[in-house]
């Protein structure tokens, strides 16, 4: 099925800001994250149906260092320090995608930097199966 997009400046942002100073995002602009831990965006998704779902964050990361975040669902850890390598520059965008549990209905994603960098820019989530996110098969 397709994924569902969620544009991250859109979202609930705490200590970023949205930012449009680089090419390439989608929507509007995308969520800066301030240089610090903790910082974080909110996600507010819904689900059609519990069960495994993939979370695509597309983000860039101009510097040489990873930018690991914390991914939670409904408040509690799903998945920690999710690697956000490298990009070329800020410019050059990547999608990470992770595969969470939600519930039927209305799920919050909390993307949380872990490291005093703060995280990468974040452009947006996509939802969708987990089969929206790999290469087909046959
Ligand atoms: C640069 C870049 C920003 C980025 C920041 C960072 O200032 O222009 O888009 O967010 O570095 O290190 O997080």
């Amino acid at each position: 099925s397709a994924a569902t997009d969620y544009q991250a400046e859109d979202a609930r942002i705490s200590q970023g800001t949205v930012a449009t100073n680089h090419t390439g995002y989608t929507g509007s602009g995308f969520v800066d994250y301030t240089n610090v831990k903790g910082s974080y965006v909110e996600f507010t998704v819904d689900a059609a149906f519990a069960g495994t779902a993939s979370v695509a964050l597309r983000y860039a990361n101009g510097t040489a260092t990873d930018r690991p975040m914390d991914l939670s669902v409904n408040g509690a850890v799903a998945a920690p320090a999710v690697s956000f390598p490298a990009t070329a520059d800020w410019n050059t965008w990547a999608t990470k995608a992770v595969n969470v549990t939600l519930k039927a209905g209305t799920n919050t994603l909390r993307a949380t930097a872990t490291t005093d960098n703060g995280g990468p820019n974040l452009d947006r989530v996509s939802l969708g199966t987990p089969a929206d996110t790999q290469a087909p098969t046959r």
